[in-house]
């Protein structure tokens, strides 16, 4: 047995890692903008797998039916948190009012620097989304009227995890809207079902809504108000 497996190991294991290695150290010498979004996602994957959480961006119909539920269309002050390589940034643009104002913080540096020079019109800024009140005030906001965010909420610590969605909370305006995601089937889990407790515990609705079927994995809407 023990032979059988060291055997696999040299035959399948040992080469996929060697493969792993190249594709790295191709992508870390490759600018991002000289790759498609699906590649840079990819690439981000591979550069910082926890950090990226998901194996794929959103898809387009679940990016929309996030700006559709944020109410997006009437907000003035936009935040969107962890908007990685823009699909969701580019249906907020394509919905929001001329005189809106789009703030997206991202944690990447390859994602933020790629996410402001495809987006001049969104301010991007490189930090992590518990940082969302200072950033906003260069704008000078006393409230958000639409958080969206794809933040991999699992992958953080608790701590962080809380952190950022009290900040979020605390942040969004009384007839505001944040929405989030979360896979199909991690609802049913103990990390799933305690990340709903906290958003119940700081929201006074936490809807679950649209099943997106596709998406990489299938994915829920979460859309919470105060
Ligand atoms: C699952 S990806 C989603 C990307 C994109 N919004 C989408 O829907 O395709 C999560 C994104 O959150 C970013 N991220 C992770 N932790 C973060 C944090 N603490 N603050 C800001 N961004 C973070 C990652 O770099 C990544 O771009």
């Amino acid at each position: 047995m023990a032979r059988v497996m060291l055997a696999s190991f040299f035959l399948f294991a040992r080469p996929c890692l060697a493969v792993m290695a190249i594709l790295k150290q191709g992508f870390t010498n490759m600018a991002n903008h000289e790759l498609s979004p699906t590649m840079q996602f990819l690439a981000g994957i591979i550069r910082a797998p926890f950090l990226t959480g998901a194996i794929a961006p959103s898809s387009r119909r679940l990016a929309r039916r996030m700006v559709l539920t944020s109410r997006v269309d009437q907000a003035l002050a936009i935040l969107e948190l962890g908007p990685g390589t823009g699909v969701v940034t580019r249906e907020i643009l394509d919905s929001k009012r001329a005189d809106a104002t789009v703030l997206a913080i991202e944690r990447s540096r390859d994602f933020a620097a790629e996410l402001a020079r495809q987006y001049p019109d969104v301010h991007v800024v490189e930090d992590c989304a518990s940082q969302l009140r200072h950033h906003s005030k260069q704008f000078g906001w006393d409230g958000a009227d639409s958080i969206v965010s794809a933040l991999p909420w699992t992958n953080l610590p608790e701590p962080l995890q809380e952190n950022i969605l009290r900040e979020a909370a605390a942040f969004l305006r009384d007839d505001g809207v944040f929405v989030t995601i979360s896979c199909f089937g991690l609802h049913l889990t103990p990390t799933g079902r305690r990340f709903r407790r906290l958003l119940e515990s700081l929201f006074s609705s936490v809807e679950r809504r649209d099943l997106i079927l596709r998406n990489i994995p299938p994915a829920f809407i979460y859309r919470c108000s105060k």
